[in-house]
């Protein structure tokens, strides 16, 4: 008796669910009124375009309509009944009433119904939300330049968001720690603005930097809205002496270039240590210039730079050269010339070895390869147990097979 109890309490469960399967299916057919409409919810952003669908699953030709959120009609079926040229039908049939409003403004948010003139009048609502689009980040905070080391706090301001919107700080692709948003509901308006700080301490790298504000906020789908500032930051020079060129040679023009690396630029003076700047030497700003050359010029100069921040300065040591070697130049001639056939010589020996090892790689190969196909060839006697079934495997076919057996028979 114990092992049919087992499969029949087993069946038992089994029709239990079924039956509450049914039960629980016939219910929702039950609830499934075909003549119910139903609708949607719908998010749009302010200037935007909304269509409302209302559909009945069947229907008995009574009307559809779609009333606004001050429960004013706005169409009956195919008539139009609200004078709002906005609003306009876009799909109506015995089952389906759809209709767009175009130039959304936050005024449209609310809930809009669906009506089916059945009896009894069957509806659905459809909640139309609004975005408030935010307008394009203003920064503000930056007037006049920073000297280094200083602080400066910019803010960002977005206006007319709903919901409020979010601004982040970027310098070039990083983002920066801001403080937190500052939100502001403006009277009369379901917006808000929105405005949020940075605060930065400035050095000489940030000069010429570009800090971004982005807005970021559902409504914008084509991206972010962003403005840029430009910092400007005010240093110190740090000299660098450039000279024209390496190897200053008795008689020749020569100039040393003094870079000051600071903003504002900076001014700057020459001197020679321990002496007069020579008397064919002219200064011209961040320029010293030599007319010509010459070994009683030689010295330590001193480039001095200054500006509004602060000063530096930068030492050369000029050794003019020999004119002597200009001279010698025919051998110069001959020895650079002899240099570039040893480059010349040297870059065939090299294609040449490289061509002979090419070759060698190639003869190898080939030789290899030949190897291979010898190997294939007789690959049928491999696996064979005897001669005459490695003759046939290597010669392949059943047909084949079948001949050889009979010759050898
Ligand atoms: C609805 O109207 C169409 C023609 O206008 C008719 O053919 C159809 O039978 C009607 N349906 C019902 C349920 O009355
Ligand atoms: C919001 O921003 C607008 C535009 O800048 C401004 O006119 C308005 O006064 C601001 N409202 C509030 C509450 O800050
Ligand atoms: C800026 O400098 C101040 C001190 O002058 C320091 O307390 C602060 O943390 C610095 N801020 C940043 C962002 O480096
Ligand atoms: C260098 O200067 C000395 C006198 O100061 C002069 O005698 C000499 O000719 C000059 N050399 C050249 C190459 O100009």
């Amino acid at each position: 008796m114990a092992f049919p109890s087992a499969p029949s309490a087993l069946w038992s469960v089994s029709l239990l669910t079924a039956l509450f399967l049914a039960a629980v299916h016939s219910n929702v057919v039950y609830d499934e009124d075909p003549l119910q409409p139903l609708t949607s919810d719908e998010t749009v952003s302010v200037g935007g375009t909304v269509t409302l669908t209302c559909r009945v699953a069947e229907s008995d030709n009574s009307s559809l309509q779609w009333s606004n959120t001050a429960q004013q009609t706005l169409y009956f079926g195919e008539k139009r009944a609200l004078r709002d040229n906005r609003i306009q039908l876009h799909h109506s049939t015995p089952t389906e009433l759809s209709i767009t409003i175009s130039d959304v403004q936050l005024s449209d948010e609310g809930e809009y119904t669906c009506s089916i003139f059945t009896m009894p009048v069957r509806t659905a609502r459809a909640t139309v939300t609004v975005l408030g689009v935010p307008g394009k980040p203003q920064i503000t905070g930056f007037e006049n330049a920073v000297p280094e080391g200083g602080k400066i706090t910019l803010t960002c301001t977005s206006t007319g968001s709903k919901p409020p919107a979010s601004l982040r700080w970027y310098r070039g692709d990083q983002e920066l720690n801001g403080h937190p948003e500052v939100v502001e509901s403006i009277p009369d308006s379901p917006t808000y603005n929105v405005s949020r700080e940075l605060t930065l301490n400035v050095s000489r790298s940030d000069n010429n930097a570009f800090i971004t504000c982005a807005v970021h906020h559902p409504s914008l789908t084509h991206g972010e809205k962003r403005s840029e500032q430009a910092l400007r930051v005010l240093y110190s020079p740090n000299v660098d002496i450039r000279a024209e060129s390496n190897l200053p040679r008795e008689g020749e023009k020569f100039y040393l270039q003094c870079l000051g690396n600071g903003n504002p630029e900076p001014t700057y003076t020459w001197e020679k240590k321990d002496g007069e700047l020579p008397p064919l030497s002219k200064e011209d700003g961040a320029f010293l210039h030599f007319e010509m050359l010459n070994k009683s010029d030689n010295g330590i100069y001193l480039c001095h730079a200054h500006n509004s921040i602060g000063k530096s300065q930068g030492e050369y040591t000029l050794g003019v050269q020999d004119a002597a070697d200009n001279i010698a130049d025919p051998t110069a001639m001959s020895t650079s010339s002899g240099v570039d056939h040893a480059v010349i010589g040297g870059v065939v020996a090299v294609i040449v070895f490289i061509l002979l090892c090419l070759l060698i790689v190639l003869g190898r190969y080939l030789i290899r390869h030949k190897g291979t196909y010898l190997t294939h060839e007789a690959k049928g006697s491999d696996d064979a147990p005897d001669a005459d079934t490695a003759i046939i495997n290597a010669e392949g076919g059943h047909s084949g097979a079948e001949d050889k057996k009979e010759y050898f028979i």
